[in-house]
Parts: structure tokens; sequence; C-alpha cells
């Protein structure tokens, strides 16, 4: 499927079959494909809990406003962002950056403190601001990816993060930025027209606000 097509036919869907399994190996293609995604330094901090099983599903719809979707979706994707992956990735990107010939070993211990400056401490709001915002283009991707397996979305922001993260086991320094229950779009239903668009009149600021 082209870019285009993928990004016009996207939809966020309500109504999933719920019998319908998803080929082993598809979500991992999908995962494979969005982990592709560019992010700051290419610290790539996300991180992904993949729920499947019917009784984890219910538990994360109670967390979710008791949202149908999450339970009736094949499968539903936490999407987390990690502050400390400035400290956690920072090395194995920089010696790669190395290996592949972007740099020299000098060079990259002149980058090494730059995220830390720029994003400052651990529990500071540009760290959280930092894993929200990248691992939210990564969540962007799966949603394009899964387009291109056959696959449905809906992106959710409706959930108490807190509880999330306490009925999955996630660390509480994380931030969740979505949830996306992945599936396939039940049979006979026909989606409403999309939602209204802003014209591009309305968003876009040539040169200057
Ligand atoms: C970050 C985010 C959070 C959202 N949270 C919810 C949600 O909790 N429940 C829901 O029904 N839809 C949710 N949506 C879906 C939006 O309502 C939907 O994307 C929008 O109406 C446009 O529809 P479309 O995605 O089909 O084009 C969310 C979308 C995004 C991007």
């Amino acid at each position: 499927m082209e870019v285009s097509e993928a990004l016009r036919q996207r939809r966020s869907i309500n109504f999933f079959d719920p019998n319908r399994e998803i080929p082993e190996g598809v979500l991992e293609a999908v995962l494979e494909e969005a982990n592709l995604a560019p992010s700051s330094f290419n610290l790539q901090p996300w991180e992904v809990i993949l729920v499947k099983d019917k009784d984890n599903k219910r538990r994360l719809r109670e967390c979710a406003f008791n949202q149908p979707k999450v339970e009736e979706a094949s499968a539903v994707l936490i999407v987390a962002g990690d502050p400390m992956a400035v400290e956690n990735h920072i090395d194995p990107v920089l010696e790669s950056m190395i290996r592949l010939g972007y740099m020299k070993a000098e060079d990259a211990a002149r980058t090494r403190p730059m995220p830390f400056k720029l994003y400052g401490e651990p529990d500071s709001e540009r760290r959280r601001l930092f894993a929200a915002k990248n691992a939210s283009l990564f969540a962007m991707s799966v949603m394009v990816a899964a387009m291109g397996h056959g696959l449905s979305t809906h992106p959710m922001d409706g959930f108490d993060e807190a509880k999330v993260k306490e009925t999955f086991g996630i660390p509480d320094r994380l931030v969740i930025p979505m949830l996306i229950a992945v599936g396939y779009l039940k049979e006979g239903v026909t989606l409403l027209p999309r939602g209204m668009r802003r014209p591009l009149e309305g968003f876009l600021h040539r040169e200057r606000f």
C-alpha cells in the first residue's frame, strides 16, 4: 500500500472483529517497521506492552474507562516513553554511529553530553516531553504500518495512567502517551464519513505565525 493511500484510508475503528486473531508474526512486522521512526539523537525511548490475552484485555478495558474496543480488538499496545532512555540508550547508539562511520570516537565523546544538557534531569518536565514526543512518533508509525498489513487501529488517551502502570507492571517513571487497539474491522460495519478536518488555511502559517 502506498503511504498516501495508508494515510488517506486510516481511520480510528470502533468496531473490531472480536473473534479474529492477527496471524503470527504480523504484529511483530508492524512493530519492526514502526521501530524505524525517527527519534531525537536516535534514542528510541519507546517501550511497548503487547496485550493479547483475554483476561488482560478485560483488565486493560477497566483501566480505559470501559471502552469496549479495548476488549474487542485482537490486541492492544500500551505505548510508553522512557525518560531514562537518555542514560540507557546513548552509549549503544553512539557506538553504532562510530561503527557505521558517522563519527569518530572523539566526536562521540563530544556528542554524549548533548542530550543530557538538552533534556535536563531524568525527572524533569523536559524529559517527560522528550519521552512522550518520540513515543508518539513511534505510535503514529505503528498506525500507518498496520495499514500496510491490512490491520485497523484506534489510538486512545482515555485511560487512567496510574492504573495501567499498576496493572501491567510499568515503572512509574515512564509516560504513556496512548494505547493503540489493533485488529480487523468487524464484518458488515459501515463507517460514517471521516470526521471534519480543519482546512490547510486554518493551521498553515507561512513564514510566521
Ligand atoms: C492521542 C489520541 C487519543 C485518542 N483517544 C481516544 C479515546 O480514548 N477514545 C476514542 O474513542 N478515541 C480516541 N481517539 C481517536 C480520535 O477521536 C480520532 O482520531 C479522531 O476523531 C479522528 O478520527 P480518525 O482517526 O478516524 O480520522 C484518540 C486519538 C488520538 C490521536
